[in-house]
């Protein structure tokens, strides 16, 4: 081998080498490269302003009406990636523009039946002292058409969708409601009012709307709404968020209503301590259109309310009964049930299985007294 041979091979290795160490090094480039674009995207994803999600109402081809969770509505173009956008989605939309970019895929239905109570009472309707005629109309307004609707499609008249309950605490107005439910083996669903309010904040309308679903569901079922008040109050400035939120739920509620007829085998039964206070929308013929006072018991209800509540004592013979209804004039039920537990329990303080007059005196004291503090309490509560 010559000595021009020998470099040539020297050269040609040194070529070689470098054409490997470039190859190397423009991976190495377009590695770097890769991780740089990765990290700008990272950069770029962290820096765009978060979507907000809000309720689709409508959808008209490439455009949609959506409300924000402050309650306002805007009319918004659709991103063209966002398929199959339809009223009622929840979707994602831009903060500055509020054009839909993306549908958010929310669980189907929360499970309502966690916040609920639903039952299937057992209550009978000769556990309710007094009150014939309420339970006569709950029987024809709420009974008869679950029932026999045959009888209503003959005659052909459509029955009340729903009633409302209204009178002062504690006089048996849902002892009625459960009454109902039981005579017509229904599905009692329970909501509180102030509770569709407080707890469930941002979520009331929705969950309005399930608890007719379940309704449905379960039908034969009364929903029986307790201090609608807190709902469905006369609403003078629905300035403040909150309140547009139970506006909302109010007027959710109203739809549900409006979406059964009166021989839908789904009753609701409204119930107040304020009818006052009510918003007359909710009373409205095809609604809860059957007012239904239910006063605190006359003197045949209170002796038939003293005579359930004491019908498994055991009482002594030196009872003055007259006198006894006579004291008991202005008590609710509720608080004549009181008077009979307390009266057992000064029985019980002083050894006796048997209850005597005394103790019932004492116990209609008592309980007076506690309403007496309450009713000062409530005073000072509204007016000190
Ligand atoms: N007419 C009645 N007959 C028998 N018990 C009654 C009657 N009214 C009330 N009571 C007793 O008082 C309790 C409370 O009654 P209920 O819950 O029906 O009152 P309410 O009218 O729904 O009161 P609120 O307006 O405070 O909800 C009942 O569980 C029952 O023991
Ligand atoms: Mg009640």
């Amino acid at each position: 081998m010559t000595a021009n041979d020998r470099n040539m091979k020297d050269l040609t290795n040194i070529m070689f080498t470098y054409t490997s160490d470039m190859s190397d090094l423009e991976e190495e480039n377009r590695l770097l490269k890769e991780t740089i674009s990765q990290l700008k995207n990272d950069v770029d994803r962290l820096k765009t302003p978060p979507l907000m999600m809000c309720e689709v109402k409508d959808v008209y081809n490439n455009n949609a009406v959506i409300r924000l969770p402050n309650g306002n509505q805007f009319f918004v173009f659709i991103s063209q990636s966002c398929t199959r956008i339809n009223p009622g989605d929840t979707v994602l939309v831009d903060q500055k523009n509020l054009n839909v970019v993306r549908k958010f895929k929310t669980a189907k239905s929360f499970n309502v039946e966690k916040f609920l109570i639903i039952e299937r009472p057992t209550l009978s309707w000769n556990e309710i002292g007094g009150l014939d005629m309420q339970k006569n109309e709950i029987k024809e307004v709420v009974e008869l058409p679950l029932k026999r609707p045959d009888l209503f499609k003959k005659v052909g008249i459509n029955p009340p969708t729903g009633i409302l309950l209204y009178g002062p605490p504690g006089t048996g107005k849902t002892l009625l409601a459960k009454a109902v439910a039981n005579s017509t083996d229904s599905t009692f669903i329970e909501i509180v009012g102030s509770e569709l309010v407080q707890k469930f904040i941002g979520e009331g309308a929705k969950l309005v709307k399930e608890i007719f679903h379940l309704a449905r569901e379960k039908a034969p079922s009364i929903v029986f709404i307790d201090e609608i008040d807190a709902l469905a109050a006369r609403r003078i400035d629905v300035g403040t968020s909150g309140e547009r939120e139970v506006q909302r739920t109010f007027m959710q509620l109203l739809a549900e209503i409006d979406g059964f007829n009166g021989l839908d085998n789904v009753k609701i039964i409204g119930c107040t301590n304020r009818k006052d206070l009510l918003d007359p929308a909710v009373v409205r013929p095809g609604r809860l259109d059957r007012l239904i006072n239910v006063p605190l018991p006359d003197n045949q209800g209170i002796i038939e309310i003293f005579k359930i509540h004491t019908r498994n004592m055991r009482l002594a013979g030196d009872i003055d009964y007259e006198k006894l209804y006579k004291l008991m004039q202005d008590l609710s039920g509720a608080d004549i049930k009181a008077v009979c537990t307390e009266a057992g329990y000064f029985a019980i303080r002083n050894q006796r299985y048997e209850t005597n007059k005394k103790d019932f005196l004492k116990a209609i004291e008592k309980v007076k007294g506690q309403k007496k503090t309450q009713e000062g309490k409530e005073y000072l509560k509204m007016f000190g």
